[in-house]
This record gives structure tokens, sequence and C-alpha cells, in this order.
């Protein structure tokens, strides 16, 4: 579905990403983990082409149909909102109505720039769950979070960003035992 290859972002001549190279295939969740300013939104911004890398390709294929209805299936509340547009959405419902928008473009693969910052362990779980969703009916995800448990529980695979690098690639479950990439990059205490 997509497939990054050896890209190298800059900001004027700032070298951010150096070699990030990656593959998401449909149906996949990939995520992508990594503290403060190491390349996450670079990243996203280089496949999207608002930072287009100075090298490497960015190559993407696919198919999809979302309608309102289906939407409104995935999120009821979001219908039940409807009713009603004065009222002001919850974080939950700003965050769902994202991804409902989204899904209306009919994607084949969604990129999401930490879609659980700022909400509540329940809406955490919440769009953790509609992620699941998403992932049975084929759809790709690349995902880029901070929130390490709950990229673990929604990803099949990860890979941890440091200084614009790919350092540790791995599956949820080795991630979350390994302790000395959890404190080393991701700022766990092990
Ligand atoms: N518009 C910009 N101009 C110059 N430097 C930038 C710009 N945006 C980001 N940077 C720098 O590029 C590096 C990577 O930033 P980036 O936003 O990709 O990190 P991030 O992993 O998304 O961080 P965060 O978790 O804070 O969102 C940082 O050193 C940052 O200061
Ligand atoms: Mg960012």
């Amino acid at each position: 579905m997509l497939s990054v290859e050896d890209i190298h972002s800059y900001y004027g001549d700032s070298h951010v990403l150096e070699g990030v190279s990656l593959a998401v295939a449909r149906g996949e969740v990939v995520a992508i983990l990594g503290r403060n300013g190491m390349g996450k939104t670079t990243l996203v911004r280089g496949l999207i082409g608002f930072t287009p890398p100075r090298q490497g390709r960015v190559l993407f294929k696919g198919k999809k149909r979302w309608n309102l209805e289906r939407v409104f299936a995935l999120f009821p509340r979001l219908a039940a909102r409807k009713a009603h547009p004065g009222d002001t959405l919850a974080g939950g419902e700003q965050q769902m109505l994202a991804i409902g928008r989204a899904l209306m473009t009919n994607p084949d693969l969604l990129l999401m720039d930490e879609p659980t910052e700022g909400l509540a362990p329940l809406v955490v779980r919440e769009v953790a769950k509609t992620l699941d969703e998403l992932r049975r009916e084929g759809l790709s995800i690349l995902l880029v979070e901070q929130n390490v448990p709950f990229a673990a529980k929604v990803a099949d695979r990860i890979h941890v960003l440091s200084r614009g690098r790919i350092v540790h690639s791995c599956s949820p479950a080795e991630l979350l035992a390994d302790d000395e990439v959890k404190s080393r990059y991701l700022g766990l205490g092990s």
C-alpha cells in the first residue's frame, strides 16, 4: 500500500529525516513512535507532500468506498450530534469527526499524527477500538504516536524514530517487553 524508501527531509539546512524506510501493507497498522522533535510529523509531511523529501521515494497505491451512512454506522455518536449542530464536540467526538471526514474521501491509507493527544484514557480506548474496526475493513494505517501503550495495542508493527532515523523495529509485544528501548528512546522508566 505504502512504501517509503530511504527518505531524507530538510528544513533549510537542517537535515531532519536521515534516511527513513518503511512499508505499510493493505490492512496493516504500522506505528511510528518517538519522543518530541524526533521527526514524526516531518515524516507525515513528507508523505503528503507538505515537506517533500529531497532524497528517496514514497510509493502509494490502492482503493475503497465510504459514505455518510457508513461513517455514522461507525460513529453513532456523530449521527446523534447531527441533530444538534450547535453543541460543542468533546475531544473524542472531534477525533471521530476528523476520522469520519477522512473516511469520506475513501482513503486507502489513513495517516494519523498523534490522534490520542489530549484525550482522556476512556476516549483513547474508543479510538483504539475504531482503528481496530477500520483495520478489519482492510484499511491501512500509518500512525505516529508518543502514547506507547496505545500504539502497542493497535499496531501490527512498530518503528521507533530517534533523531530522524528508525532505530528499532519490532512487534508490539516485543516493544512492551523491551525495557532498554522504552527507556532509551521513548522516555519510559524501566
Ligand atoms: N517548520 C520547521 N522549520 C524548521 N525546523 C522544524 C520545523 N518543523 C520541525 N522542525 C524541527 O525538525 C525536527 C523534527 O520535528 P518534528 O515536528 O517532525 O518532530 P515530532 O517527532 O513530530 O515531534 P512532536 O512529538 O513534538 O510532534 C525538530 O528538531 C524540529 O524542531
Ligand atoms: Mg509531531
